[in-house]
């Protein structure tokens, strides 16, 4: 027999390749198992990979030529009642199959915002349903616009706050969902800054209450039901803080968040990993990059651009606008996301990203020479009377963002993988059908910019002009 001592150590992506092919064969091969595992190999196989392996599975496999090598063991014999071996000790978590079906609910407690009104749209078949939850009057009234309008049917929305754990408790009572895509965050990184309070209470605190309901909820199913139960988490990547030059986040990037918003989210990660830990909850945490789109609320960088530009307002770039995000269109992001909820992993971490990398300064002049082709500005009246002849001379550089990380850039290597997604919307592309979107629904501007939208923006935006006009 092979052993192991006389096996080279694979490569870290050999390893995490041999990793991936293990976990996709695990199904076939916990059937397979019974029939076909030599006790001895098995006990040596064993006891190998479990002195490797923690109890909730091997979650850095990449750094470890040791793993690496016992399932380069374990594969090299082509044996697939290894691969169950490897399973059962944890490593690998089964890739169950929680595919959503005709008629089943969903509790999709988001913000109403881009996300979750297109995940909902393309995920609710005609008699599904998913379960909008929502903070005030002013973004209830504007999530069921969204929903309406992007053919969301059969969302239902409830007023309330993801921190009210009864309210929590009783949905999952009332609707008995198949599972949850919790998207509810506060997400603005200026926000943030200026107060951290909602921040602490959604995305912490929320979370918790979330799973400690679903916890619960997960205890009262049985059977078929309980196994396809799913939990996904939607993070953001910039819980593992900032990058030089070069480099990407991948799923074994260690975290250190730099923003109060992103502490948040991190602590939020850090909970429904020890709720996967500790209670086994099937639990999935998905880190994506910027996104952007339709129905994208105004305060973030892209609407926020495109909208001043069309209003020949100054377009404010912070700092000196070298800062890079890797963009990703929201539709591309919502196709992740439903892949990851019923053919993830449970209990597995998924990095996202669109792989299109940009400098703020870059982006903006992008929107401004789109711009300029599809509304020039001779044809815009009040902006002609302004006598300016490109949106691009409406930029300012403006006082930066405190603690503004440098790069954000993904590796979606894991879910490009296991799963075959990639992003199919070119950044480009995505760029044109997002400023479309947003010249061709005025009245959704006014109404995503009514209320206390304009106090936002008189406190972000005031001081930094006047800086730089001083
Ligand atoms: P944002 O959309 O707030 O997303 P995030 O902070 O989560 O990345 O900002 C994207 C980038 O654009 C970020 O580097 C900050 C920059 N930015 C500006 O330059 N000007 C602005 O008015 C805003 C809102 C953001």
């Amino acid at each position: 027999m092979t052993t192991l001592e006389s096996l080279p150590a694979p490569s870290a992506d050999t390893a995490a390749a041999i990793h991936d092919a293990v976990r996709e064969r695990y199904a076939e091969a916990a059937v397979a198992a019974a029939a076909a595992t030599s006790p001895e190999e098995a006990a040596a196989g064993s006891e190998a990979l479990a002195s490797c392996c923690g109890p909730d599975g091997c979650s850095d496999e990449r750094s470890s030529p040791v793993f690496g090598a016992e399932l380069y063991a374990a594969t090299d014999r082509a044996a697939l009642p290894n691969a169950a071996v490897l399973a059962s000790l944890g490593c690998g978590n089964p890739t169950a199959v929680a595919e959503l079906r005709e008629g089943e609910t969903v509790l999709d407690l988001g913000s109403g915002g881009g996300i979750d009104v297109l995940l909902s749209a393309r995920r609710v078949g005609p008699t599904g349903r998913a379960i909008g939850l929502d903070m005030t009057d002013e973004m209830l009234a504007l999530a069921r616009r969204n929903a309406a309008e992007a053919g969301a049917t059969n969302v239902e929305f409830v007023k309330g706050t993801i921190t009210d754990r009864p309210l929590v408790a009783s949905l999952f009572d009332k609707y008995e969902p198949a599972g949850v895509f919790h998207l509810a965050a506060e997400s603005h990184v200026d926000r943030s800054i200026v107060s951290a309070d909602d921040f602490v209470q959604t995305n912490v605190v929320g979370t918790y209450s979330m799973l400690e309901s679903a916890r619960t909820y997960l205890n009262s199913l049985i059977g078929e039901r309980k196994d396809r139960f799913r939990f996904l988490h939607l993070s953001t990547d910039e819980v593992f803080g900032s990058l030089g030059e070069a480099g990407y986040f991948s799923e074994q990037t260690p975290y250190a968040p730099n923003s109060p918003y992103s502490a948040s989210k991190a602590a939020s990660d850090h909970f429904v990993r020890a709720y996967q830990h500790t209670y086994g909850l099937p639990a999935i945490i998905i880190n994506c990059s910027n996104n952007y789109g339709p129905y994208q609320f105004p305060e973030k960088v892209i609407p926020l651009m495109i909208l001043n530009a069309l209003s020949g307002k100054p377009l404010p770039v912070y700092g000196d606008g070298s800062n890079v995000r890797d963009w990703i269109y929201v539709e591309d992001h919502c196709r992740a996301i439903r892949l990851v909820f019923e053919r993830g992993a449970s209990r597995e971490t998924y990095v996202v990203g669109g792989g299109n990398e940009r400098r703020n300064i870059d982006l903006v002049r992008r929107i401004c020479n789109i711009l300029d082709e599809i509304a020039p500005m001779e044809e815009v009246q009040s902006l002609h009377e302004q006598g300016l002849k490109s949106y691009s001379e409406l930029i300012h550089f403006v006082e930066d963002r405190p603690g503004h990380d440098q790069r954000y850039a993904i590796d979606s290597a894991r879910i490009a993988r296991q799963l075959g997604w990639q992003a199919e919307v070119g950044f480009d592309e995505g760029l044109r059908r997002t400023i479309h979107w947003y010249l061709s629904n005025p009245d959704w501007v006014d109404q995503a910019s009514s209320g206390s939208y304009g106090e936002w923006i008189e406190k972000n935006y005031a001081w930094r002009i006047r800086k730089e006009g001083s």
